[in-house]
């Protein structure tokens, strides 16, 4: 794997290596994510320590006050194999605490079938209600106005056109709706946070190659994570796209980072 040396350019989407047009870049990733869906819980979990399911449940955490709702409808973007969704069905159940109570199901997304699938096997398995669809997340199938919630987990930096999946979750979102992302980022400065930049960079990859099959999905993740812009990057897009309390959370010496807001009220 190269160690990245000056700063990597930073595009307005993602563009795996070897790709140049959108096109290229959104079909690359479908099919990078399809095939290591078979590993893709069992690595998440191993190659950080289990703590995704943690960053995964506090951003579920964040939005109770929606989740409590019982016609809160909700859409989690780049499911993958559904883990947020999980997380906030888990959050939504102790909230209502009436299994039955709730109008809407929570609904999961993503252009990789064996992602879906898998997601929706883990439904079954759990009798959970979510339900989840095969969508494109730069053109959902879904009407405008239609959520008070959309989130999205480590799917976000995938996309080949970042300000054009913030337009597409405030066109589907209902007005004073919110949106959760929560991102890789580069970490901060510090002895830990350079041991974990070195780990990202170094091990990771490696291993991930290793156990899945696949070396271009785990060198691509922290090829993607360092052209990712970078949280106040982020922050300005939203605001120019028309959220409003834009903020933003970090864990994880600044490695892991919610960005929240929400659409003005009409
Ligand atoms: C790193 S996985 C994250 C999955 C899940 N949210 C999680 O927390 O584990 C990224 C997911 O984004 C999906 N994805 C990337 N670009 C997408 C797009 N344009 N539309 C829908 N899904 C997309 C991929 O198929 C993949 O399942």
């Amino acid at each position: 794997m190269t160690v990245q040396t000056g700063k990597p350019q930073k595009l307005p989407g993602t563009r795996p290596d070897g790709t140049r047009t959108e096109g290229e870049a959104s079909a690359r990733v479908r099919e990078m994510f399809s095939r290591i869906a078979p590993r893709y819980d069992f690595l998440n979990h191993a190659l950080s320590f289990s703590l995704d399911k943690v960053w995964r449940r506090r951003t579920a955490r964040k939005f109770r006050r929606v989740l409590r709702r019982t016609d809160a409808r909700v859409l989690d973007l780049c499911c993958g194999t559904g883990d947020l969704t999980f997380a906030m069905e888990q959050v939504r159940v102790h909230e209502i605490r009436d299994r039955g109570a709730h109008r809407f199901p929570l609904i999961g997304s993503d252009f990789a079938q064996p992602m879906l699938d898998r997601a929706r096997r883990k439904a079954a398995a759990r009798s959970r209600s979510t339900v989840f669809t095969a969508a494109d997340a730069l053109h959902l199938p879904f009407a405008e106005a239609s959520f008070d919630l959309v989130t999205s987990a480590f799917g976000f930096r995938n996309l080949v056109n970042y300000e054009r999946g913030l337009r597409e979750i405030a066109r589907v979102l209902k007005p004073g709706g919110e949106v959760g992302i929560l991102e890789f980022s580069e970490p901060g400065a510090g002895p830990m946070a350079g041991l974990f930049r070195f780990y990202f960079r170094n091990v990771l990859p490696h291993v991930g190659a290793a156990i899945s099959g696949n070396s271009e999905a785990y060198t691509y993740l922290p090829g993607s994570v360092a052209r990712f812009p970078v949280p106040k990057e982020i922050t300005a897009l939203m605001q120019k796209v028309g959220f409003t309390l834009v903020h933003t959370t970090s864990w994880n010496f600044r490695s892991v980072v919610l960005h929240t807001a929400r659409l003005p009220q009409d």
